[in-house]
């Protein structure tokens, strides 16, 4: 057991309520789209929480490790493997590090809904380029830099009815107070311009292949993404 702790850990069981708690896995048709056929891949879930996106990765054949630096939320995910048994490994670590986890080892990573959570990206995506096999993949999911950065808002466009979204502060990068967001997350995200994201990922070695930037449910993101995928491959100079 180490000290490490994640801002989850006093949120957990609320957090796990909310998402997945029967432990049925992730229902995602974007990612579905973007992972492919798994049978028979070992994938590495970078900060899995609770293990829902774990769950998903196992149903479509991948040999899965979970990653998280939350054990309130691994404890919850091994329970959920326990009554539901997919072969899941969980470690109780540093997305930042990935101690533990060996060198080219994984046909790909999975980072879902976590990057934002994460405060240094840049030792996170060498350490996700570091246990991924050369040509392996990573795919990353994190609320659109361009349409939800630390200033954003919404509102209705009086001469055709229609929502509207406004975005502010795009350029101030790092920890901010995100006041707006759901109660069962911390309230401390870490903004990046896309610029950044897309620098780091190739500085890292992982070559951006894909980009997804799936349409919404709600009328204000009809207009504008509020979710953007990068799937990228390890290339070696
Ligand atoms: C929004 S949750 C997403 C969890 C999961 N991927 C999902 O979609 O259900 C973000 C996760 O990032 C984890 N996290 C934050 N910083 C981390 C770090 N440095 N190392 C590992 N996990 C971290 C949190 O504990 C939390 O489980």
């Amino acid at each position: 057991m180490t000290n490490l702790r994640s801002p989850y850990d006093d949120l957990a069981d609320a957090y796990h309520a909310t998402v997945d708690p029967d432990g049925g896995g992730l229902t995602d048709p974007t990612l579905d789209e973007l992972l492919g056929d798994l049978h028979g891949r070992r994938v590495a879930s970078i900060a899995c929480g609770q293990g829902r996106d774990t769950r998903r990765l196992a149903d479509l054949g991948a040999t899965v490790v979970g990653v998280d630096a939350s054990e309130t939320l691994l404890a919850h995910a091994r329970r959920l493997e326990q009554d539901s048994p997919r072969g899941i490994e969980y470690v109780h670590g540093d997305a930042q590090r990935l101690d533990g986890l060996d060198d080219a080892s994984y046909d790909g990573a999975l980072c879902y809904m976590a990057l934002m959570d994460i405060p240094e990206l840049e030792p996170a995506l060498r350490s996700v380029a570091r246990i991924l096999k050369p040509g392996g993949w990573f795919i990353a999911s994190i609320v659109h830099p361009c349409t939800k950065p630390p200033a954003h808002g919404e509102f209705m466009d009086h001469t055709t009815g229609e929502a509207r979204r406004v975005t502010g502060r795009y350029f101030e990068e790092g920890p901010y107070d995100s006041v707006t967001r759901w109660e069962i997350l911390p309230r401390v995200s870490y903004h990046r311009t896309l610029s950044t994201y897309v620098n780091t990922l190739v500085a890292a070695g992982l070559a951006v292949e894909r980009l997804a930037e799936p349409v919404g449910d709600r009328p204000v993101w009809r207009e504008a993404p509020g979710l953007l995928y990068l799937r990228c491959r390890r290339v070696d100079s």
